[in-house]
């Protein structure tokens, strides 16, 4: 992590402790109360029915508790900012959950979970929060395992005939209320601000397919103001499918050799798929 990227993780992480009590609420009136509405349809992108899925910047935990409301088998929130763990935590033990959802402190720019470890991720308000978004998407990637589903719900910068409009709302409605309600003008500031730097959601697409994701898109909701973008960790292919592709190499499969590559992955593969509860989250 780089000075910048170090300096924006202190900021952010700061200012969300600060505004952990009236959080919910404040995200509920900027928001209508839409905000369930789109984290459901979030979760739903990526069937978390049984799955061992991973809310990536959790804070007070309304996807995690989506996903196991869904089904999820096994949910991980994982968040840098104790203090919204704390009220996460809070949260899911009201509900009884603690079986299913365990909150964890982590970063997202380094996962502290081995590759392939989650058949979904998802994330909500999070992207413009993060110091390096390429760095995020490589990560999700990297944890999730081939043919996982990822589902990220974000503001977008605003376009078409009500630009002017959500500008106005989110430069000056947003910080009022969050000074109002939230008692915090800086950090509702720093929201509007977040959302100015944050790529417009044709970029934010492209951005998934660098990272390796495929099948990748949004739904744009709230009239244009929110994306709900999505992808697919590219499946490892068969072996029928290798074979037809080393067939098709201009100079041939080179015949095996004992202890070469070839029998070294097969003995890695078998290893068992780690468990993320098995590593300690709280
Ligand atoms: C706007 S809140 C969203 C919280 C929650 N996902 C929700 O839907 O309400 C953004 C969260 O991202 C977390 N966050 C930002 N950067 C992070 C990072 N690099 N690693 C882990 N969490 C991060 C913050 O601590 C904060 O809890």
């Amino acid at each position: 992590m780089n000075q910048q990227e170090a300096a924006k993780a202190q900021f952010v992480r700061t200012t969300f402790a600060r505004i952990v009590p009236r959080y919910d609420l404040v995200n509920w009136l900027m928001t209508l109360g839409l905000d369930r509405r789109w984290r459901k349809a979030t979760v739903e992108l990526v069937r978390p029915q049984s799955a061992v899925t991973l809310d990536l910047a959790t804070g007070t935990a309304d996807l995690a508790i989506e996903l196991a409301r869904q089904g999820s088998r096994t949910v991980v929130g994982l968040d840098f900012c104790p203090e919204m763990l704390e009220a996460g935590r809070a949260k899911v033990a009201a509900r009884g959950l603690e079986q299913v959802i365990s909150l964890a402190a982590g970063d997202a720019l380094a996962l502290p979970f081995d590759a392939d470890t989650f058949d979904a991720a998802v994330n909500a308000f999070a992207l413009r929060n993060v110091a390096n978004l390429p760095r995020t998407f490589a990560e999700l990637c990297r944890v999730l395992r081939p043919g996982g589903r990822l589902g990220c719900l974000d503001l977008t910068p605003p376009r078409g005939p009500l630009k002017g409009f959500f500008g106005l709302y989110i430069n000056r409605m947003v910080p009022l209320l969050g000074a109002v309600a939230g008692g915090d003008l800086p950090a509702y500031r720093y929201l509007a601000e977040s959302l100015r730097a944050h790529p417009e959601a044709d970029r934010l697409k492209r951005m998934l397919d660098e990272a390796g994701f495929v099948q990748t898109g949004y739904r744009l909701v709230g009239f244009g103001t929110v994306a709900i973008h999505y992808g697919v960790k590219p499946a490892r292919p068969s072996r029928a499918e290798s074979r037809g592709a080393r067939a098709k190499l201009p100079f041939g499969p080179r015949p095996q050799r004992a202890g070469d590559r070839v029998e070294r992955t097969t003995r890695r593969a078998a290893r068992p798929r780690p468990n993320p509860y098995k590593q300690s989250h709280k």
